[in-house]
């Protein structure tokens, strides 16, 4: 039984998922790091991208390990959970933050299979995460102040309508009440259940929008901030969320977004 506290983060090999993995590990958690495939997508702003997350953690001194999952698979992230409580014997902090974007497009064109699709890895994945760390933390005593903690990764599309991102934007704002439904049902049981709401950010997921000059400028026009955010902005509100100094925080939807939606 490991005193450290243990993670998982799902989507952990690109982007938003590997700086949270790499922050909640530099902040003393061993991290199960999960993702379909140890690799970072191609097209991101990974730091070492050739170096899976699990190994770079590893090298700067902390621990982690990797398990294979696709986040829309109960059995397979049962097994993620069950590696997590196996090797350390218990789990703390659930990070669900495993997501895609299928393109823009309006109700009117995008195909039924990408609403599907986004769906199922948006808010299923995040509703299967949830439930099985839920699960788990009921079977666990309360540790400081918590018994566990769910983090979700939402979006600011689960706030507020953004053009031509319907499947996404629906996914999102069940995310954002699930969220808050949640932390309803646990809290008397010490579970935390929050999530962070980014705004648009450099990871891969975004690429198409920064490298396309007329949606550059739209993102960088709308926003009040003068530069997008970075992954590791949404790993610190991670961090803040999934440690001791927010014990008195659950329901709540963390928006780091530049002000994009202040307006
Ligand atoms: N980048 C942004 O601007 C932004 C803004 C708001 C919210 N988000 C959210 O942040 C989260 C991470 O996005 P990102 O920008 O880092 O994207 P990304 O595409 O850079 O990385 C996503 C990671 O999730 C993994 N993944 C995808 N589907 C999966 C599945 N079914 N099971 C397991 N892993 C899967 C991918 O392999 C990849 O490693 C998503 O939930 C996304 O909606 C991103």
């Amino acid at each position: 039984m490991s005193e450290q506290k243990v993670a998982v983060v799902t989507g952990a090999s690109s982007g938003n998922g590997r700086a949270i993995a790499l922050r909640l590990a530099t902040d003393g958690l061993i991290v199960v790091c999960s993702d379909l495939q140890p690799n970072a997508r191609p097209g991101g702003y990974d730091e070492e991208p050739d170096v899976p997350t699990h190994e770079l953690i590893e090298t700067r001194g902390g621990a982690a390990t990797f398990v294979v999952a696709n986040a829309t698979s109960m059995g397979e992230m049962s097994e993620v959970v069950e590696a997590a409580v196996s090797q350390y014997g218990h789990l703390d902090v659930m990070v669900n933050n495993a997501g895609i974007f299928t393109g823009l497009a309006t109700i009117v064109d995008e195909s039924e299979e990408d609403f599907d699709k986004t769906i199922a890895v948006n808010l299923k994945g995040v509703w299967i995460g949830s439930k099985l760390a839920i699960t788990q933390f009921l079977q666990q005593e309360v540790n400081g102040n918590s018994r566990g903690t769910v983090v979700n990764i939402a979006s600011i599309g689960g706030l507020v309508g953004l053009a031509q991102e319907p499947g996404y934007c629906a996914s999102k704002g069940g995310v954002v009440n699930l969220t808050r439904q949640l932390a309803v049902d646990f809290a008397d049981k010490k579970i935390h259940v929050n999530a962070v709401c980014p705004g648009f950010l450099e990871t891969a997921l975004v690429r198409p929008f920064l490298d396309d000059p007329d949606l550059n400028a739209g993102l960088h026009a709308q926003s009040p901030w003068p530069n997008l955010g970075t992954a590791s902005d949404v790993a610190k509100a991670v961090s803040f969320l999934a440690g001791d100094e927010s014990a008195w925080v659950t329901g709540s939807n963390l928006v780091v977004d530049g002000g994009f939606t202040a307006r």
